[in-house]
């Protein structure tokens, strides 16, 4: 098989971004299939760290495609200023290893504004009218809305400035009315979104491809595919803790939607394991450590988000979660990450199950009123001391590690693949192929 796949099983910032980089060594080709600016992946090599949110994880690798797939919501400004960092920083990008998806709806500045209206009471209203989900801010939900209501622009739209006047005049039509009479925001000005327009259209161009051609033809070639998830299983639209989700598939089966790939195509399937537990925004979390272990986790760990420096909610591992997500995916296998910030407590502990009403659950309530409500059964293991992201091999562990990482094994049902030690492409214990 020629692909593979990496998935969050958790609630995003497993680490995706410094796996995928690790084994965009062996890839040909690096595909990111849903979400948008939303993301954050974090990669470190020799000391320089970047940030991505939109150009796929592939990119510091010059020899290397990437691709921006159909599945994704583009918003352009954040590409363009993305692409021009990376470029000041001496990394190339051009149309020969960026291809975006014709097919990739955009987003708009009033994406955004309506996110962040939505977050905020309604004015002259209490907080209580407000589903407040802490979304990134990033126009995700309301750009993923238009899709689905078949309002959205593309990006094959920026290419055609004579159509476009007209297709945004539509979609303003209701925005403005609710950004007017509902969240009392000034109307969106149609010409300067059309002047927004041009100006990506000509900037952005020669990096518009039918992206999902371009991903069959190179398997044809027998070339090989990475595909970068985002977020994180139990953020999921269908299958995570509704609402407090975004908007896109961000199972592996969001690869072969988003992508453009038939689902027995995608080879293995990796599914990252924080060794401990983080979320960001609101929702339950059934292992959330609100005291000193929380704290620690937050400080050792560096728990700020990637995307909008937000403290990122810590608490021990749900293997129930991680359980979930083999299962909706399929994973082959899982790739555990930040294992070395676990260095130095006394005890650690893993939820291997959920108690609810006396009955022990398996897996995650589907309604999240019960999933507040759950007490995780815990697992508890004595701790180890020692710095480990010099590890390259499993005996290079302390026992207490090695021990933690095999009842993971168990608890989550699929082997390990992979071991991450630090956030440095190097600290990683490779276990097995991945192509
Ligand atoms: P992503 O969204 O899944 O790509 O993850 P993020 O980049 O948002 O968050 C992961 C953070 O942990 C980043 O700061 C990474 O540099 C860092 N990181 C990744 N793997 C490891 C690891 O094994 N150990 C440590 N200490 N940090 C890691
Ligand atoms: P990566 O790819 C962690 C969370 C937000 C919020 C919810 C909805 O770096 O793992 P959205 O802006 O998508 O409408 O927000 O989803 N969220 C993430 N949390 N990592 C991410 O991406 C996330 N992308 C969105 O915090 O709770
Ligand atoms: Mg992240």
């Amino acid at each position: 098989m020629t692909s593979a796949v990496v998935i969050g099983t958790q609630w995003g910032d497993e680490g995706k971004g410094k796996i995928v980089d690790l084994l965009t060594e062996k890839a040909d080709v690096v595909v990111r299939f849903q979400g948008g600016a939303n993301a954050g992946h974090t990669l470190v090599v020799g000391g320089e760290t970047y940030a991505l949110h939109l150009v796929p994880s592939g990119i510091l690798r010059p020899e290397k495609m990437t691709v921006i797939a159909s599945g994704v919501v583009v918003d352009p400004e954040a590409l363009i200023g993305e692409i021009e960092a990376l470029r000041a920083r001496g990394v190339r990008v051009s149309p020969d290893n960026l291809k975006v998806s014709d097919k990739a709806h955009l987003i708009f500045p009033y994406h955004k504004a309506l996110d962040g209206a939505r977050e905020r009471p309604l004015p002259g209203m209490g907080p209580e009218g407000t589903l407040k989900i802490g979304t990134t801010g990033r126009g995700i939900g309301p750009a993923y809305e238009d899709k689905a209501s078949r309002k959205g622009l593309r990006m094959a739209d920026l290419l055609h400035p004579e159509s476009l006047r007209e297709k945004l005049g539509q979609a303003l039509m209701e925005k403005n009315a609710l950004f007017t009479h509902l969240y009392g925001l000034e109307p969106v000005s149609l010409d300067a979104m059309v002047a927004l327009g041009q100006e990506w259209g000509q900037k952005l161009a020669p990096f518009i491809r039918d992206s999902w051609k371009i991903i069959q033809d190179s398997l044809a070639r027998g070339l090989r595919i990475l595909f970068e998830g985002a977020q994180g299983t139990q953020l999921d639209i269908d299958h995570g803790t509704y609402p407090y989700v975004t908007s896109s598939s961000t199972v592996s089966g969001g690869a072969s939607t988003g992508a453009g790939v038939a689902p027995a195509l995608l080879g293995k399937i990796t599914g990252l394991v924080k060794a401990y537990s983080t979320r960001v925004g609101e929702g339950p979390f059934p292992t959330e450590l609100l005291g000193a272990e929380g704290e620690r986790l937050r400080e050792v760990g560096h728990e700020y988000g990637a995307t909008t420096g937000r403290p990122r909610r810590c608490g021990w591992l749900d293997c129930v979660v991680a359980r979930a997500a083999a299962a909706l995916s399929g994973l082959t296998w899982a790739a555990v990450t930040k294992l070395d910030v676990l260095a130095g407590f006394s005890e650690i502990k893993m939820a291997v199950a959920y108690r609810l009403d006396g009955e022990e659950l398996l897996y995650p309530p589907s309604d999240i009123r019960d999933l507040a409500r759950v007490e995780p059964v815990y697992r508890s293991f004595p701790g180890f001391a020692e710095d480990i992201s010099g590890a390259r091999a499993l005996a290079d562990l302390p026992r207490n590690c090695r021990v933690y990482l095999e009842a993971l094994e168990e608890a989550v049902g699929v082997p390990l693949g992979l071991v991450s030690v630090g956030p440095e492409r190097d600290e990683t214990i490779v276990l097995g192929e991945f192509f």
